[in-house]
């Protein structure tokens, strides 16, 4: 007899947590008890959601009264609206039904996941990553495959080991991760990497699931979007969402695009999980997306994080045992802070934990996004304000000349 498959009490006991929501509750934690805490580490901008969305949503609310069930995969309207922005941007043609709203990316790459990924299945996730999409894949007894990003110092930064990842695939590989720009790199994988990733998976008859949530945060360097090739329905799984852009993190907004067919039967499996999106939010994420007034503001968001990213890349930079990469795209840095390990004898989370508790600045360790590498790294959110960059930039100083004098 074969052994039961799956023991699923023990794969979820077993999957990560995402490192940034327990260390908010620990920030929340220490700001109750009067410190002030300067926190780096949350993946949010630092501004609530813009008035003309909001109002939108109360409209709908007081309204229209549209707090009932909608269509499965989200209202039409919104549908459209989302096949049109990615058709203006990039020169796509998706249309309307290829477009599934999800609650929140992690929603849409859930979906995914679950939809392709079944037991002996193999995801290749370069690392370091995000970890929804390895702890997604270990739900399906799919098996994570790791390739490291290659580092190649602090002018160049990270890029994909195309090489390895053509090694790493065998006859069970059903799926590439490409998350771009990245979390928690801050990389903005270019155009040859992207055109050379496309072909291995046509060569290779494996399909790419495509998170591109941080596609307005680009400030060096032209972001090339996946879902641009014309061809993308052979082998593109693509997702985005509203949490970034426009500052929509508790709305629950993701969306997926899959060609016709797929979307027909993805449409099912999302009947039985979720029903359907927010009403409310879905009218709101049209005004996100069609007034340009919300297109202005995201304007003005970018170019207030490329002046925050350049303040911690300054402020970084030549602090000794630390490499710090002025990272192009989304809103986090990424600094190799191996030698300062070594140097002080602490691991990344001693470090990042001695940060907290005696400078109460928050950064994630690297190991929050999973695997080999990004143990020696800190990753650090500029999505917040001068003052908030200034002096956690400032206890971060602070914090490594006191450890590095103490050895
Ligand atoms: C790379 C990446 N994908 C997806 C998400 C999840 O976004 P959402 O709030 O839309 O679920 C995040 C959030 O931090 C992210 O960094």
């Amino acid at each position: 007899m074969k052994p039961p498959v799956n023991n699923y009490k023990e794969i979820i006991e077993n999957m990560l947590g995402e490192g940034g929501f327990a260390y908010i509750a620990r920030g929340r934690e220490l700001a109750r008890k009067g410190y002030k805490v300067i926190n780096l580490s949350i993946g949010q901008p630092d501004v609530p959601t813009p008035d003309n969305i909001i109002e939108s949503a109360v409209h709908a609310l007081r309204v229209e009264k549209f707090t009932r069930y909608t269509e499965t995969p989200g209202i039409p309207e919104l549908r459209e609206a989302i096949a049109e922005y990615l058709n203006t941007r990039y020169g796509s043609d998706v249309s309307w039904e290829e477009v599934i709203i999800a609650p929140g990316t992690k929603g849409a790459l859930f979906l995914a996941i679950a939809a392709y990924l079944r037991e002996g299945d193999e995801i290749i996730i370069p690392e370091p990553t995000y970890p929804v999409y390895s702890e997604a894949a270990r739900l399906f007894n799919a098996k994570p495959v790791f390739v490291s990003l290659k580092f190649q110092g602090k002018d160049v930064g990270f890029k994909l080991d195309l090489e390895v990842i053509k090694e790493s695939i065998t006859p069970r590989t059903k799926m590439i991760v490409i998350n771009n720009p990245h979390n928690p790199t801050g990389a903005i994988f270019d155009e040859k990497e992207i055109d050379e990733l496309v072909e291995i998976a046509r060569e290779n008859n494996i399909l790419i699931l495509a998170d591109e949530i941080y596609d307005n945060f680009v400030y060096d360097g032209r972001f090339k979007s996946l879902i641009s090739y014309p061809d993308w329905r052979d082998w593109l799984i693509y997702t985005n969402g509203f949490s970034k852009t426009f500052s929509m993190t508790g709305w629950r907004l993701g969306y997926l695009v899959v060609k016709k067919e797929v979307a027909i039967v993805l449409r099912r499996l999302a009947v039985n999980i979720w029903g359907c999106p927010i009403s409310f939010a879905q009218k709101a994420a049209i005004t996100a997306l069609k007034d340009p007034e919300t297109w202005r503001w995201v304007e003005k968001l970018v170019v207030r994080y490329r002046e925050m990213r350049d303040l911690m890349y300054n402020g970084l930079k030549d602090l000794p045992g630390v490499e710090a990469w002025k990272s192009p795209g989304a809103f986090y840095m990424f600094p190799r802070v191996v030698k300062l390990l070594e140097q002080i004898n602490m691991s990344v989370e001693d470090f990042v934990n001695y940060l907290i508790d005696h400078y109460y600045l928050i950064v994630l360790p690297g190991s929050a996004f999973p695997a080999q590498t990004s143990r020696y790294y800190v990753r650090f959110s500029f999505a917040t304000s001068r003052e908030e960059v200034s002096e956690g930039v400032k206890r971060f100083r602070e914090a490594v000349r006191e450890l590095v004098s103490r050895r």
